[in-house]
Protein backbone atom coordinates (compact mmCIF):
# COMPACT_ATOMS: atom_id res chain seq x y z
CA UNK A 1 0.00 0.00 0.00
CA UNK A 2 1.24 3.60 -0.84
CA UNK A 3 2.41 5.05 2.69
CA UNK A 4 1.70 9.17 3.24
CA UNK A 5 4.76 11.51 2.24
CA UNK A 6 5.25 14.76 3.99
CA UNK A 7 7.03 17.63 2.54
CA UNK A 8 8.74 20.17 5.34
CA UNK A 9 10.15 23.41 5.05
CA UNK A 10 13.22 23.80 7.52
CA UNK A 11 13.97 27.42 8.45
CA UNK A 12 17.39 27.47 10.49
CA UNK A 13 18.09 31.00 10.65
CA UNK A 14 20.53 32.41 13.19
CA UNK A 15 22.88 31.35 15.95
CA UNK A 16 21.83 27.55 17.25
CA UNK A 17 19.02 26.73 15.00
CA UNK A 18 21.16 25.51 12.20
CA UNK A 19 22.55 23.06 14.71
CA UNK A 20 19.92 22.28 16.34
CA UNK A 21 17.53 22.01 13.10
CA UNK A 22 20.35 19.86 11.50
CA UNK A 23 20.05 17.27 14.57
CA UNK A 24 15.90 17.50 14.47
CA UNK A 25 16.22 16.70 10.53
CA UNK A 26 18.87 13.61 11.29
CA UNK A 27 15.92 12.09 13.91
CA UNK A 28 12.97 12.74 11.54
CA UNK A 29 14.97 11.03 8.73
CA UNK A 30 15.63 7.83 11.03
CA UNK A 31 12.38 7.36 12.17
CA UNK A 32 10.57 7.77 8.96
CA UNK A 33 13.14 5.06 7.83
CA UNK A 34 12.85 2.88 10.91
CA UNK A 35 8.56 2.82 10.78
CA UNK A 36 8.64 2.97 7.24
CA UNK A 37 4.60 4.11 7.57
CA UNK A 38 5.66 6.96 6.14
CA UNK A 39 7.60 9.27 3.94
CA UNK A 40 8.85 12.80 4.47
CA UNK A 41 10.61 15.11 2.52
CA UNK A 42 12.83 18.44 3.49
CA UNK A 43 12.89 21.81 1.67
CA UNK A 44 15.63 24.22 3.29
CA UNK A 45 15.38 27.49 3.44
CA UNK A 46 18.12 29.64 4.00
CA UNK A 47 16.77 32.82 5.23
CA UNK A 48 18.53 34.64 8.51
CA UNK A 49 19.84 37.59 10.00
CA UNK A 50 22.55 36.68 7.28
CA UNK A 51 20.64 37.33 4.03
CA UNK A 52 18.55 40.67 5.94
CA UNK A 53 22.12 42.01 6.15
CA UNK A 54 22.74 41.38 2.98
CA UNK A 55 19.41 42.00 0.46
CA UNK A 56 17.51 44.08 3.57
CA UNK A 57 15.25 41.21 3.32
CA UNK A 58 14.14 37.74 5.62
CA UNK A 59 12.19 36.36 3.47
CA UNK A 60 12.99 37.68 -0.25
CA UNK A 61 9.37 37.85 -2.65
CA UNK A 62 7.54 35.17 -3.18
CA UNK A 63 8.91 33.34 0.01
CA UNK A 64 5.59 32.96 1.41
CA UNK A 65 4.32 31.14 -1.23
CA UNK A 66 6.65 29.02 -1.76
CA UNK A 67 6.25 27.99 1.98
CA UNK A 68 2.98 27.47 1.69
CA UNK A 69 3.44 24.61 -0.66
CA UNK A 70 5.04 22.33 2.31
CA UNK A 71 3.14 20.22 4.86
CA UNK A 72 4.46 22.07 7.96
CA UNK A 73 7.73 23.91 8.52
CA UNK A 74 10.44 23.52 10.85
CA UNK A 75 11.98 26.46 12.06
CA UNK A 76 15.54 27.06 13.99
CA UNK A 77 15.81 30.40 15.86
CA UNK A 78 15.93 34.20 14.84
CA UNK A 79 18.17 36.59 16.54
CA UNK A 80 21.46 38.09 15.59
CA UNK A 81 24.06 40.42 18.20
CA UNK A 82 24.00 43.41 15.51
CA UNK A 83 20.43 43.16 14.16
CA UNK A 84 17.45 44.79 16.75
CA UNK A 85 15.47 41.96 18.04
CA UNK A 86 12.23 43.31 16.46
CA UNK A 87 13.58 43.95 13.39
CA UNK A 88 14.33 40.32 13.27
CA UNK A 89 11.58 38.99 15.06
CA UNK A 90 9.24 40.87 13.14
CA UNK A 91 10.89 40.25 10.14
CA UNK A 92 11.35 36.60 9.83
CA UNK A 93 9.03 34.87 12.77
CA UNK A 94 5.83 36.77 13.06
CA UNK A 95 6.25 37.56 9.25
CA UNK A 96 5.45 33.80 8.87
CA UNK A 97 2.94 33.60 11.99
CA UNK A 98 0.79 36.63 10.64
CA UNK A 99 -0.03 35.90 7.56
CA UNK A 100 -0.45 31.88 7.99
CA UNK A 101 -2.91 32.78 10.67
CA UNK A 102 -0.87 30.57 13.05
CA UNK A 103 -3.08 31.88 15.70
CA UNK A 104 -2.81 29.21 18.53
CA UNK A 105 0.81 28.59 19.95
CA UNK A 106 0.79 25.85 21.41
CA UNK A 107 3.51 25.04 24.72
CA UNK A 108 3.79 21.75 26.40
CA UNK A 109 5.49 20.93 28.91
CA UNK A 110 6.77 18.56 31.23
CA UNK A 111 9.48 16.72 33.49
CA UNK A 112 11.02 13.89 31.32
CA UNK A 113 12.36 10.68 33.10
CA UNK A 114 16.25 11.35 34.15
CA UNK A 115 15.73 14.88 34.29
CA UNK A 116 14.68 16.91 37.61
CA UNK A 117 13.02 20.28 37.88
CA UNK A 118 13.96 22.58 39.96
CA UNK A 119 11.26 22.61 42.25
CA UNK A 120 11.56 20.72 45.40
CA UNK A 121 7.98 19.79 45.65
CA UNK A 122 7.64 18.48 41.84
CA UNK A 123 8.59 14.68 40.78
CA UNK A 124 7.77 13.28 37.12
CA UNK A 125 3.83 13.74 36.30
CA UNK A 126 3.37 16.65 38.95
CA UNK A 127 4.27 18.94 36.28
CA UNK A 128 2.29 18.27 32.67
CA UNK A 129 1.78 20.73 31.63
CA UNK A 130 -0.31 22.55 27.95
CA UNK A 131 0.07 26.45 27.46
CA UNK A 132 -1.80 27.94 24.55
CA UNK A 133 -0.72 31.16 24.45
CA UNK A 134 -3.06 33.49 21.62
CA UNK A 135 -0.92 34.44 18.72
CA UNK A 136 -1.98 36.68 16.59
CA UNK A 137 -2.82 39.63 18.27
CA UNK A 138 -2.97 41.06 21.92
CA UNK A 139 0.18 42.99 23.06
CA UNK A 140 1.80 42.10 20.16
CA UNK A 141 -0.37 43.00 17.04
CA UNK A 142 1.81 46.26 16.60
CA UNK A 143 -0.02 48.85 17.00
CA UNK A 144 1.41 52.07 18.98
CA UNK A 145 3.48 54.84 17.63
CA UNK A 146 6.40 57.07 19.11
CA UNK A 147 6.02 60.80 18.73
CA UNK A 148 8.98 63.49 19.89
CA UNK A 149 11.55 60.67 19.14
CA UNK A 150 14.91 61.56 21.51
CA UNK A 151 13.47 64.13 23.56
CA UNK A 152 12.78 64.59 26.97
CA UNK A 153 9.30 64.70 26.32
CA UNK A 154 8.66 61.49 24.02
CA UNK A 155 5.96 59.64 24.33
CA UNK A 156 5.16 55.98 23.10
CA UNK A 157 2.17 53.81 23.19
CA UNK A 158 2.03 50.15 22.60
CA UNK A 159 -1.80 49.03 22.08
CA UNK A 160 -2.63 45.56 22.71
CA UNK A 161 -5.63 44.58 20.89
CA UNK A 162 -8.08 41.94 21.55
CA UNK A 163 -11.01 41.62 19.29
CA UNK A 164 -14.09 39.13 20.01
CA UNK A 165 -13.30 37.16 17.04
CA UNK A 166 -9.55 36.27 18.25
CA UNK A 167 -10.12 35.81 21.88
CA UNK A 168 -13.16 33.38 21.24
CA UNK A 169 -11.29 31.32 18.53
CA UNK A 170 -8.26 30.43 20.90
CA UNK A 171 -10.54 30.02 23.98
CA UNK A 172 -12.52 27.40 21.83
CA UNK A 173 -9.55 26.06 20.57
CA UNK A 174 -7.86 25.60 24.56
CA UNK A 175 -11.30 24.27 25.29
CA UNK A 176 -10.61 21.54 22.66
CA UNK A 177 -7.44 20.66 23.56
CA UNK A 178 -8.34 20.60 26.97
CA UNK A 179 -11.25 18.07 26.80
CA UNK A 180 -8.34 15.84 24.59
CA UNK A 181 -6.28 15.43 27.35
CA UNK A 182 -7.14 12.86 30.67
CA UNK A 183 -7.72 15.43 33.43
CA UNK A 184 -9.60 18.05 31.13
CA UNK A 185 -9.08 21.00 33.28
CA UNK A 186 -8.51 24.42 31.78
CA UNK A 187 -7.07 27.39 33.74
CA UNK A 188 -8.09 30.99 32.09
CA UNK A 189 -5.29 33.35 32.96
CA UNK A 190 -6.17 37.22 32.32
CA UNK A 191 -5.81 40.38 34.68
CA UNK A 192 -8.92 41.46 34.52
CA UNK A 193 -8.76 43.19 37.78
CA UNK A 194 -6.11 45.86 36.58
CA UNK A 195 -7.17 45.83 32.28
CA UNK A 196 -10.81 46.55 32.51
CA UNK A 197 -11.13 46.21 29.52
CA UNK A 198 -9.78 43.84 26.90
CA UNK A 199 -9.16 41.73 29.80
CA UNK A 200 -12.74 41.54 30.76
CA UNK A 201 -14.24 40.38 27.74
CA UNK A 202 -11.27 38.18 27.77
CA UNK A 203 -13.30 36.41 30.47
CA UNK A 204 -16.73 37.12 28.96
CA UNK A 205 -15.98 35.03 26.12
CA UNK A 206 -14.18 32.08 28.21
CA UNK A 207 -17.60 32.35 30.40
CA UNK A 208 -19.38 31.87 27.46
CA UNK A 209 -17.29 29.33 25.40
CA UNK A 210 -17.37 27.07 28.56
CA UNK A 211 -21.27 26.19 27.85
CA UNK A 212 -20.47 24.57 25.04
CA UNK A 213 -17.83 22.16 27.38
CA UNK A 214 -19.47 21.41 29.92
CA UNK A 215 -17.45 18.42 30.61
CA UNK A 216 -13.90 20.71 31.11
CA UNK A 217 -13.51 22.25 34.51
CA UNK A 218 -12.77 25.88 34.23
CA UNK A 219 -11.28 28.34 36.69
CA UNK A 220 -9.66 31.68 36.46
CA UNK A 221 -6.15 33.23 36.92
CA UNK A 222 -4.65 36.82 37.73
CA UNK A 223 -1.53 36.52 35.75
CA UNK A 224 0.74 37.74 38.16
CA UNK A 225 -1.06 35.07 41.28
CA UNK A 226 -0.66 32.24 38.32
CA UNK A 227 3.41 32.62 38.39
CA UNK A 228 2.85 31.42 42.47
CA UNK A 229 0.59 28.71 41.58
CA UNK A 230 2.84 27.08 38.80
CA UNK A 231 5.59 27.17 41.23
CA UNK A 232 3.42 26.30 44.56
CA UNK A 233 1.28 24.01 43.17
CA UNK A 234 1.92 23.01 39.73
CA UNK A 235 0.16 19.77 39.86
CA UNK A 236 -3.38 21.62 40.13
CA UNK A 237 -2.90 22.81 35.98
CA UNK A 238 -3.17 21.06 33.42
CA UNK A 239 -4.35 23.44 30.33
CA UNK A 240 -3.62 26.94 30.51
CA UNK A 241 -4.90 29.57 28.07
CA UNK A 242 -3.33 33.22 28.08
CA UNK A 243 -2.74 35.89 25.70
CA UNK A 244 0.15 36.62 23.68
CA UNK A 245 2.35 38.51 26.50
CA UNK A 246 0.94 36.68 29.15
CA UNK A 247 1.77 33.04 28.09
CA UNK A 248 4.74 34.08 26.32
CA UNK A 249 6.70 35.14 29.98
CA UNK A 250 4.16 32.06 32.13
CA UNK A 251 5.42 29.40 29.05
CA UNK A 252 9.33 30.77 29.71
CA UNK A 253 8.53 29.62 33.31
CA UNK A 254 6.92 26.96 33.02
CA UNK A 255 10.02 25.49 30.47
CA UNK A 256 12.35 26.50 33.28
CA UNK A 257 10.20 24.66 35.93
CA UNK A 258 10.70 21.54 33.68
CA UNK A 259 14.21 21.66 33.84
CA UNK A 260 15.94 24.09 31.09
CA UNK A 261 14.61 26.16 27.86
CA UNK A 262 16.66 23.66 25.57
CA UNK A 263 13.55 20.87 25.69
CA UNK A 264 10.43 22.90 25.36
CA UNK A 265 8.97 22.74 21.96
CA UNK A 266 6.48 25.41 20.71
CA UNK A 267 3.95 24.88 18.04
CA UNK A 268 2.57 27.63 15.86
CA UNK A 269 -0.61 26.07 14.50
CA UNK A 270 -3.20 27.65 12.29
CA UNK A 271 -6.41 24.84 13.26
CA UNK A 272 -8.03 25.65 10.13
CA UNK A 273 -5.19 24.18 8.48
CA UNK A 274 -5.24 26.05 5.61
CA UNK A 275 -1.70 27.25 6.11
CA UNK A 276 1.05 25.02 6.96
CA UNK A 277 1.89 25.07 10.75
CA UNK A 278 5.14 25.78 12.19
CA UNK A 279 6.75 24.12 15.08
CA UNK A 280 10.05 25.60 16.74
CA UNK A 281 12.10 25.12 20.26
CA UNK A 282 11.16 27.91 22.36
CA UNK A 283 14.45 28.80 22.88
CA UNK A 284 16.04 31.92 20.61
CA UNK A 285 19.79 31.55 18.68
CA UNK A 286 21.60 31.58 21.82
CA UNK A 287 24.73 33.41 21.02
CA UNK A 288 26.37 32.53 23.94
CA UNK A 289 26.68 29.17 22.61
CA UNK A 290 26.32 29.30 19.11
CA UNK A 291 29.09 27.29 17.40
CA UNK A 292 30.47 24.89 20.37
CA UNK A 293 28.32 22.09 19.43
CA UNK A 294 26.88 21.86 23.04
CA UNK A 295 23.48 22.87 22.19
CA UNK A 296 20.64 20.84 23.62
CA UNK A 297 18.78 19.29 20.26
CA UNK A 298 15.31 18.08 22.78
CA UNK A 299 13.54 21.28 22.51
CA UNK A 300 14.11 20.39 18.36
CA UNK A 301 13.27 16.65 18.56
CA UNK A 302 9.93 17.75 20.61
CA UNK A 303 8.57 20.04 18.58
CA UNK A 304 9.58 17.43 15.68
CA UNK A 305 7.24 15.85 17.29
CA UNK A 306 4.35 17.98 17.83
CA UNK A 307 4.60 18.65 13.90
CA UNK A 308 4.51 14.54 13.16
CA UNK A 309 1.44 14.51 15.53
CA UNK A 310 -0.38 17.38 13.87
CA UNK A 311 0.08 15.89 10.40
CA UNK A 312 -1.53 12.61 11.12
CA UNK A 313 1.09 10.36 12.39
CA UNK A 314 0.68 10.34 16.09
CA UNK A 315 2.40 7.34 16.58
CA UNK A 316 5.27 8.57 15.08
CA UNK A 317 5.48 11.33 17.23
CA UNK A 318 5.37 8.79 20.53
CA UNK A 319 7.79 6.51 19.83
CA UNK A 320 10.09 9.78 18.81
CA UNK A 321 9.27 11.16 22.26
CA UNK A 322 9.39 7.58 23.81
CA UNK A 323 12.92 7.82 22.24
CA UNK A 324 14.37 11.18 23.50
CA UNK A 325 13.16 10.12 27.13
CA UNK A 326 14.93 7.12 26.75
CA UNK A 327 18.14 9.04 25.81
CA UNK A 328 17.40 11.63 28.49
CA UNK A 329 16.80 8.02 31.21
CA UNK A 330 20.50 7.10 30.37
CA UNK A 331 21.97 10.20 31.22
CA UNK A 332 22.71 11.24 28.00
CA UNK A 333 22.11 14.91 28.46
CA UNK A 334 23.81 18.51 27.42
CA UNK A 335 25.38 20.69 30.11
CA UNK A 336 21.93 22.28 30.40
CA UNK A 337 20.43 19.38 31.77
CA UNK A 338 23.56 18.73 33.82
CA UNK A 339 25.33 16.65 31.70
CA UNK A 340 28.14 16.20 29.27
CA UNK A 341 26.98 15.01 26.17
CA UNK A 342 27.18 17.42 23.33
CA UNK A 343 24.69 17.99 20.51
CA UNK A 344 25.84 15.23 18.20
CA UNK A 345 26.24 12.87 20.95
CA UNK A 346 22.52 13.27 22.07
CA UNK A 347 21.07 13.25 18.26
CA UNK A 348 23.28 9.55 17.71
CA UNK A 349 21.82 8.34 21.39
CA UNK A 350 18.35 9.17 19.82
CA UNK A 351 18.72 7.22 16.75
CA UNK A 352 19.89 4.54 18.34
CA UNK A 353 16.82 3.89 20.29
CA UNK A 354 14.71 4.53 17.13
CA UNK A 355 17.00 1.76 15.84
CA UNK A 356 15.64 -0.43 18.69
CA UNK A 357 11.93 0.13 18.01
CA UNK A 358 10.52 -3.03 17.59
P1 LIG B 1 18.03 32.21 24.24
O1 LIG B 1 16.92 31.23 24.39
O2 LIG B 1 18.69 32.25 22.93
O3 LIG B 1 19.14 31.89 25.36
C1 LIG B 1 18.89 31.98 26.75
C2 LIG B 1 19.88 31.10 27.52
O4 LIG B 1 19.50 29.73 27.35
C3 LIG B 1 21.32 31.22 26.99
O5 LIG B 1 22.21 31.13 28.07
C4 LIG B 1 21.45 30.01 26.08
O6 LIG B 1 22.76 29.53 25.97
C5 LIG B 1 20.55 28.99 26.76
N1 LIG B 1 19.96 28.07 25.78
C6 LIG B 1 18.99 28.38 24.87
N2 LIG B 1 18.72 27.32 24.10
C7 LIG B 1 19.54 26.33 24.50
C8 LIG B 1 19.74 24.99 24.07
N3 LIG B 1 19.05 24.44 23.06
N4 LIG B 1 20.68 24.25 24.71
C9 LIG B 1 21.37 24.76 25.73
N5 LIG B 1 21.23 26.03 26.18
C10 LIG B 1 20.32 26.80 25.57
O7 LIG B 1 17.45 33.63 24.63
P2 LIG B 1 18.12 35.07 24.54
O8 LIG B 1 19.56 34.96 24.91
O9 LIG B 1 17.24 35.96 25.29
O10 LIG B 1 17.99 35.49 23.02
C11 LIG B 1 19.01 35.34 22.05
C12 LIG B 1 18.44 35.73 20.71
O11 LIG B 1 17.41 34.82 20.33
C13 LIG B 1 17.81 37.13 20.68
O12 LIG B 1 18.15 37.74 19.46
C14 LIG B 1 16.32 36.85 20.74
O13 LIG B 1 15.56 37.83 20.15
C15 LIG B 1 16.24 35.55 19.99
N6 LIG B 1 15.07 34.73 20.31
C16 LIG B 1 14.43 34.14 19.26
C17 LIG B 1 13.37 33.30 19.47
C18 LIG B 1 12.74 32.65 18.29
O14 LIG B 1 13.30 32.61 17.22
N7 LIG B 1 11.56 32.09 18.41
C19 LIG B 1 12.86 33.03 20.81
C20 LIG B 1 13.63 33.66 21.86
C21 LIG B 1 14.68 34.49 21.60
MG1 LIG C 1 9.60 34.00 24.49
Amino acid sequence: AAIPTYSIATIPADGIGPEVVEAGVEVLKALSQKLATFRITFENFDWSSETYKKTGKYIPDGGLEQLKKHDAILFGAVGAPDVPDHISLWGLRLAICQPFQQYANVRPTRIFRGTQSPLRNANIGDLDWVIVRENSEGEYAGQGGRSHRGKAWEVATETSIFSRHGVERIIRFAFETAQKRPRKMLTVVTKSNAQRNGMVMWDEVAHEVAQDFPDVKVDKMLVDAMTVRMVMKPGSLDTIVATNLHADILSDLAAALAGSIGIAPTSNLDPSRENPSMFEPIHGSAFDITGMGISNPVATFWSAAEMLEWIGEADAARQLIEAVEKVCERGVVTADLGGKANTKDVTAAVCEEIEKIA
